[in-house]
C-alpha cells in the first residue's frame, strides 16, 4: 500500500521541489498540494487514506503550530513533518509539542526525505491500527515485541517519575512509539510531569483485560502533545487494588506487542500491578539517591523481589539520581553496599530546571545539558533510544537509526 502525501505550502517552488523527489521514491504518491492551511485541514478532513502532511512553516492564515495542532485533535493518525528554514533544537521541540512527528529543512535530500518519511509513515499506520481507523492489519508490530522498561524507587521521593517521563518523551522524540503507564496506582503522578488531564485510567482496562482492542486503547489512553501515549493511574487510590496481577500482566502484553517502548513508573511502594511489571519488564530498574537510607533501601526492595520470586538481583539494574562529585558516596561505594553495579549513567541534581519545566507545565524542556544528556545516555543503556554516535552533530532533526527493538 503506498504512502499518501500532502504538501501544504504557499510556495510553488518548495511544492515543485518536494514533488520531484517523492517521485523518485517507491511507493509514496503525493495527493496534492494545498497553499492555505483551510485547504489543508479540508483535505486531512476528507482523504481517509492520507498518511503524512509536509507542512511549510510559512503557510497561512492560520499559523504553521496551529495548524498543526488542529491536524493532531482532528486526525491523529496523520503524520506532520514540519518544513523550517531554520533546524535546531527550539524548532523541534516547539514543532513536537504542538503535534508534529518531526522536522525537515526546505530542502531536505533525497535520503533525509526518504526516511523521515519511512519512519512517520510506519507511526501513522501503527496509530491508525490503535485508533481502529483501518487501513494497516495484522499485529501492530508485524509480531516483534515492545521492550518494557519498569522503574520503582527505592524510597518515595528518589526521582523515579521523572525519570520515567523523561525517558519516554527522550524515546518519543527519537521516532519510537511509546507508552508511559503509571502502575504507581495510589499516588502515580505522571499527569502532573506531563501537564495532563485525563480521567481514563488503568483501572479502566481491568474488566476488558482479556479483549482489549485497539478502540479500548484509544478510549483509555491519553495520546501526549509531546508523543507518548499515557496509560495513568487511578484518581482514586483505592482503586489500586482492582488492578490485579493477571490483569497487570494482560494489559502489558498487549501494550507490548503494540508499541516499540512500554515505559512504567512503578512507584516505591510495591502494589500487585507494580509488582507484575517489575517481573515482566525487560530491564527494571530501581532508583537511588547517593546516601545510605535510600541505598538501603534499594537493597531491601531487590530482596524483597527475590523473595517474591518476582526477580533476581543481578537481573535488577540501579540508577543514581542527584547524584554529583562532590557527594560523599560515590558509585564505587554505592555498588560496595548495594552489591550490585550502578548503570554507567548517574543523572545530575537538576532542582531549578526540573522545577521550571514542571511549573511552566513544559516538560520537553529541561533547561539543563547535563541532565539532557543523563537521560540520552540512560536511554541508550537501556535500550530505549537509540545509540547515536557521539561526534554526530546535536539539535536539529536528528534521525533514529533503524535498529531492531
Ligand atoms: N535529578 C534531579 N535533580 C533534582 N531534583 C530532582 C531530580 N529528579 C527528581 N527531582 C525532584 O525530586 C522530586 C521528586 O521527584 P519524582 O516525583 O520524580 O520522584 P519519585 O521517586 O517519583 O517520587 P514518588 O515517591 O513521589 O513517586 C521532584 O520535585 C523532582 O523535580
Ligand atoms: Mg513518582
Amino acid at each position: 500500500m503506498s504512502i499518501q502525501v500532502l504538501i501544504g505550502t504557499s510556495d510553488p517552488e518548495l511544492a515543485a521541489g518536494l514533488r520531484t523527489k517523492i517521485a523518485e521514491l517507491a511507493d509514496t504518491q503525493v495527493i496534492g498540494v494545498e497553499n492555505n492551511s483551510g485547504n489543508v485541514l479540508g483535505i486531512v478532513g476528507s482523504h481517509q487514506e492520507l498518511d503524512i502532511v509536509l507542512l511549510d512553516e510559512g503557510i497561512g492564515p492560520q499559523l504553521g503550530h496551529d495548524l498543526i495542532r488542529e491536524i493532531a485533535l482532528r486526525s491523529p493518525h496523520v503524520a506532520v513533518v514540519l518544513l523550517s528554514e531554520q533546524l535546531d533544537e527550539e524548532v523541534l521541540s516547539r514543532a513536537l509539542e504542538t503535534g508534529a512527528r518531526g522536522v525537515l529543512g526546505r530542502n531536505p535530500t533525497l535520503e533525509e526525505l526518504s526516511s523521515r518519511l519511512d519512519v512517520v509513515a510506519e507511526w501513522s499506520q501503527r496509530m491508525r491500527q490503535l485508533l481502529g481507523t483501518g487501513r494497516a492489519e495484522g499485529p501492530e508490530l508485524g509480531g516483534r515485541r515492545g521492550r518494557i522498561v519498569a522503574l520503582a524507587g527505592a524510597k518515595g521521593g528518589t526521582g523515579a517519575t521523572t525519570i520515567a517521563v523523561q525517558l519516554a518523551l527522550a524515546a518519543s522524540r527519537a521516532g519510537r512509539s511509546v507508552c508511559l503507564v503509571d502502575m504507581d496506582l495510589q499516588t502515580g503522578d505522571v499527569a502532573t510531569y506531563l501537564d495532563m488531564v485525563h480521567r481514563r485510567s488503568v483501572a479502566d482496562l481491568v474488566s476488558v483485560a482479556n479483549e482489549i482492542t485497539g478502540a479500548v486503547l484509544a478510549d483509555v489512553l491519553f495520546i501526549h502533545e509531546a508523543g507518548p501515549h499515557v496509560l495513568l493511574a487511578p484518581q482514586d487510590g483505592e482503586r489500586a487494588e482492582d488492578v490485579s496481577s493477571s490483569a497487570a500482566r494482560q494489559i502489558l502484553a498487549v501494550l507490548r506487542s503494540r508499541y516499540e517502548v512500554i515505559i512504567v513508573d512503578c512507584g516505591a511502594f510495591m502494589t500487585e500491578g507494580s509488582v507484575t511489571a517489575i517481573e515482566v519488564a525487560d530491564r527494571a530498574v530501581i532508583a537511588v539517591t547517593p546516601d545510605l537510607p535510600c541505598l538501603r533501601a534499594a537493597k531491601r526492595l531487590s530482596h524483597l523481589w527475590k523473595r517474591l520470586d518476582v526477580r533476581k538481583p543481578e537481573d535488577v539494574s540501579i540508577v543514581l539520581t542527584r547524584q554529583s562529585r562532590k557527594d560523599e558516596i560515590q558509585p564505587d561505594f554505592a555498588a560496595r553496599i548495594l552489591g550490585m553495579t550502578p548503570l554507567k549513567t548517574a543523572v545530575p541534581p537538576a532542582f531549578r530546571a526540573l522545577e521550571k519545566a514542571i511549573n511552566n507545565g513544559a516538560p520537553v524542556r529541561i533547561d539543563h545539558d547535563g541532565f539532557r544528556n543523563a537521560m540520552r545516555q540512560l536511554g541508550e543503556e537501556l535500550g530505549v533510544l537509540p545509540v547515536i554516535a557521539a561526534a554526530e552533530p546535536r539539535g536539529g532533526a536528528r534521525r533514529p537509526k533503524a535498529e531492531a527493538i
